[in-house]
Order: C-alpha cells, then sequence, then structure tokens
C-alpha cells in the first residue's frame, strides 16, 4: 500500500491534515450513484461485484476522499441467517420479523456462504481501487441489527418493539445476540482474509437503551466481534452513535479509534475518552443544508481541534442523508484538504 494518510493517522503517524471519509459516502450524495440507481435495485447493485466495485469507488473520484467504504448493507447479516427482506422506499422491509414468531431463534439458520457474493466486491475493489486508497470493511454491532431484525421496520427510528422485546424476553435477547455476533464474527474473518484495510463497526442505534443495559447485554459481543478485528492487525472503528456518556468506558479492547455522533462536541469526546483511543467525527449532516458561509464557520471551529490532536478522523456524526447536495459535500472535502490546520510534522 502507498503512502495513505487514512492508514498513518490509524497507525500514530502525523500527518499534514486530518483524513477524510464519510459514513453513507457510496450511495445517497453522489449524482453519479443516483444515475446507475435509476436502472438497478439495491439488491441488484450489491448483488453483481462489477457495480458494487464501481459504486465502492465512485467518491473516491468525486468527492476525493482518503478511503473507500465498501458497499453493502448492515442487514447482509440477518439475510445470512435465513431472513427475508426488501430494500423499499420506506427502508428496509422484513417478510417476518422475529418479535413475530414464537420461537425466534428457530427461525434463524446462519450460512456464511450466503455472505461469499459480498467477497467477491472486495476482491475486484482491491483489485481496482487507488494504491493510496485503503478500503473500510464493516458490519453493524448485534444492537443495530437485532433492532432490524426483532421488528423490522427500517425507518421508525426509536424501535420502541424491538426494545420492549429486549426487557420481555431478556434470555432469549441474549442467544440471539450470540448468534448475530458468532456469524458476524465469520464474515469479519470473511472482509479481512479478502483484503479490507480497515474496519468499521456501526452501533447506529446504541442510544436507545440505558448505557449499563448496553454493557451488560451488547458489549461482551462487541468485544468479541473487536479481537477477532484486533487478532488481525486490522484497525477498528467503532460506532456508538447516541452513547452519551457510556463513551467514557470504552476500552481500547473495544476499538483504536471511536466515531463521535454530532450530538457530542469533540473536545469533550477527547476529554472522557481513553486518551489512547482515536477519534473520528463529528460533523452533523444536515450542516450541508446550509449555505456554504454557515458551513464554513462550522468547519472552522475543528482547525484549533485538528491542531492540537493528530489522532483524529474527519467524518460526519452520523451518514450522509439521501438529498444532501453534492456541491456541499464536494464543498466540505475540498475544504479540509485545503485548510492550513498549522501541525508541524
Ligand atoms: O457508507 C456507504 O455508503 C457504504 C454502504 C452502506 C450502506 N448501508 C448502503 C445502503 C453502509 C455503511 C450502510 C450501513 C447501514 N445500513 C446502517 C448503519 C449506518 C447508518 O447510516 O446508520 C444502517 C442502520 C443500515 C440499514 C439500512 N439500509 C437502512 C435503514 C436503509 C434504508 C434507508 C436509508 O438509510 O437509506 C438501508 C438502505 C441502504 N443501504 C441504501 C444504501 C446506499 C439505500 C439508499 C438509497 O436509496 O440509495
Amino acid at each position: 500500500m502507498h503512502k495513505s494518510i487514512l492508514l498513518d493517522t490509524l497507525s500514530g503517524k502525523p500527518t499534514q491534515c486530518p483524513p477524510v471519509w464519510y459514513m453513507r459516502q457510496a450511495g445517497r450524495v453522489l449524482p453519479s450513484y443516483r444515475a446507475i440507481k435509476k436502472d438497478h435495485t439495491l439488491w441488484q447493485m450489491m448483488n453483481d461485484p462489477e457495480i458494487g466495485a464501481r459504486v465502492t469507488l465512485l467518491p473516491v473520484n468525486d468527492l476525493g476522499v482518503d478511503a473507500a467504504i465498501l458497499f453493502s448493507d448492515i442487514l447482509m447479516v440477518p439475510y445470512a441467517m435465513g431472513m427475508g427482506f426488501e430494500f423499499t422506499d420506506n427502508g428496509p422491509v422484513f417478510s417476518q420479523p422475529l418479535m413475530c414468531s414464537d420461537n425466534p431463534l428457530a427461525q434463524l439458520h446462519p450460512d456464511p456462504s450466503k455472505l461469499n457474493f459480498i467477497y467477491d466486491i472486495v476482491d475486484k475493489v482491491k483489485t481496482e481501487k487507488p494504491a493510496n486508497i485503503p478500503l473500510i470493511g464493516f458490519c453493524g454491532a448485534p444492537l443495530t441489527v437485532l433492532c432490524y431484525m426483532i421488528q423490522g421496520l427500517g425507518r421508525k427510528a426509536d424501535f420502541p418493539d424491538a426494545i420492549r422485546f429486549l426487557y420481555e424476553h431478556k434470555q432469549v435477547a441474549r442467544k440471539l445476540i450470540d448468534a448475530v455476533a458468532e456469524l458476524s464474527i465469520e464474515y469479519i474473518k470473511g472482509q479481512i482474509n479478502h483484503g479490507v484495510d480497515v474496519f468499521q463497526l456501526f452501533e447506529t442505534h446504541a442510544g436507545l437503551i440505558p448505557i449499563d443495559l448496553y454493557n451488560e447485554l451488547f458489549m461482551p459481543a462487541v468485544k468479541k466481534m473487536a479481537a477477532v478485528v484486533k487478532e488481525n492487525h486490522v484497525p477498528l472503528i467503532y460506532f456508538p452513535r447516541g452513547f452519551g456518556m457510556g463513551i467514557r468506558n470504552i476500552s481500547p479492547e473495544v476499538c483504536d479509534f471511536l466515531s463521535v455522533d454530532w450530538q457530542t462536541p469533540l473536545d469533550v469526546a477527547r476529554e472522557i475518552v481513553q486518551p489512547s483511543i482515536g477519534l473520528q467525527g463529528n460533523l452533523d449532516p444536515r450542516l450541508l443544508y446550509a449555505n456554504k458561509a454557515e458551513i464554513e464557520k462550522q468547519l472552522q471551529s475543528y482547525i484549533s481541534f485538528g491542531q492540537k490532536h493528530q489522532n483524529w478522523i474527519f467524518n460526519l456524526g452520523h451518514g450522509f442523508l439521501p438529498d444532501t447536495s453534492f456541491e456541499n459535500a464536494r464543498f466540505i472535502t475540498d475544504w479540509v484538504k485545503n485548510a492550513d490546520w498549522g501541525r508541524e510534522i
């Protein structure tokens, strides 16, 4: 791998400016993505190595980001456990959410080979990507994945039925968590064997339950998944959105870098997160609806942080929203690349 500023930052080397990439950069904002999507369903795009690899690399060319993230979805793990779903305009819809079943565990039939088609995309990206651009692999963390599996409604953001299920059927929930973690570990190993350079764990719905309950039920599984990434010497980023003060007790066993949500000021995160853990984030994706002067004012406020802290990756505090302006996305990337971060290296 030629010099990559993302890998340099992840391994503690100083760089002139922070590396930049965005959660949900591969879909949504890019006109080139929307053009491909006109003629294909999401499943077609994620199934075809040629299209999947092309979409993975679009943001590298169109936005000028420092990394590519695999074009796939966290719901591939439920799919490989035998759950049927479709991506609709209202979000993913499962044919039989687990809460509708008398015996949810019996409904699951994990089959790691159902994930093989995704490794074909990884292989293709690896041969086609520029040498200085690392490929980020990912999967969902267990709470987020289970929210969808149990309740099955993508756009109902607070998953009331899934959380009720966790309280009502805690013992079943523990078994489901283990089952999701077990298959996710196979998936992590598969992605790493096929050459992903960095791994991100998306716990988008961490904020839906109390920190203590998260730590009791989910953190052991997260640690098991993290251990596999670490054993393979791949840098690991963890995104527990809405975890609040929970980030204080995250240990280096869990991740190398913590992706900070837009609710949490970056300097507060820096004060409370263990110093050996780097940070990523945390621009509010909705800021991109504002005008350039407003956006620039916010960006400017990152300079003193970036000057002081080299162990930081510029990113959003959650993924791009579907109707975000491409021009503004390009504007922030150029701004981060061209700003004077006042770093001496
Ligand atoms: O970052 C990237 O662009 C790479 C690919 C990626 C997708 N999904 C593709 C996708 C990644 C990293 C994800 C992660 C994901 N998927 C998460 C965690 C991150 C987050 O943003 O919170 C979650 C919760 C999902 C589940 C999911 N997939 C939902 C709720 C939806 C429907 C609504 C939506 O978010 O658009 C999807 C569909 C999906 N996954 C799309 C894409 C590009 C469709 C967007 C489109 O219509 O083009």
